[in-house]
């Protein structure tokens, strides 16, 4: 397997309701994850990208949050309509979605 370009992480972490951390999968991380996973499909960009979902990340109130390596972005408050942006924008062209991009303070 060729190593990938880029390294999209999904975090799907679910806590119990009412938990003080809350979690992106309340927040509907699943959503963007399986966006992320149908455009992979549909796009065939399997080929040169990788997709993992995962655990938190740390940001979990400002989640849905997306980790893309090896460029070190974060985003945060992912929705499933912003999938295709930091596909054609980041995954393809090398410009991070600067609207969707943590804060310093945070990552
Ligand atoms: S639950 Fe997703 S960053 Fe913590």
């Amino acid at each position: 397997m060729p190593r990938p370009k880029k390294h999209v992480l999904v975090c799907v972490q679910a806590r119990p309701p009412g938990h003080p951390r809350g979690s992106c999968q309340e927040n509907g991380s699943m959503n963007v994850f399986n966006a992320f996973s149908t455009a992979f499909q549909v796009r065939n960009l399997w080929a040169s990208f990788a997709l993992t979902n995962t655990g938190c990340l740390g940001p979990c109130h400002d989640g849905p949050s997306v980790l893309v390596y090896p460029d070190d972005v974060m985003y945060l408050g992912v929705q499933a309509e912003d999938v295709q942006a930091i596909i054609d924008e980041h995954l393809l062209n090398d410009r991070p979605v600067e609207r969707l991009m943590a804060p310093k303070e945070v990552w």
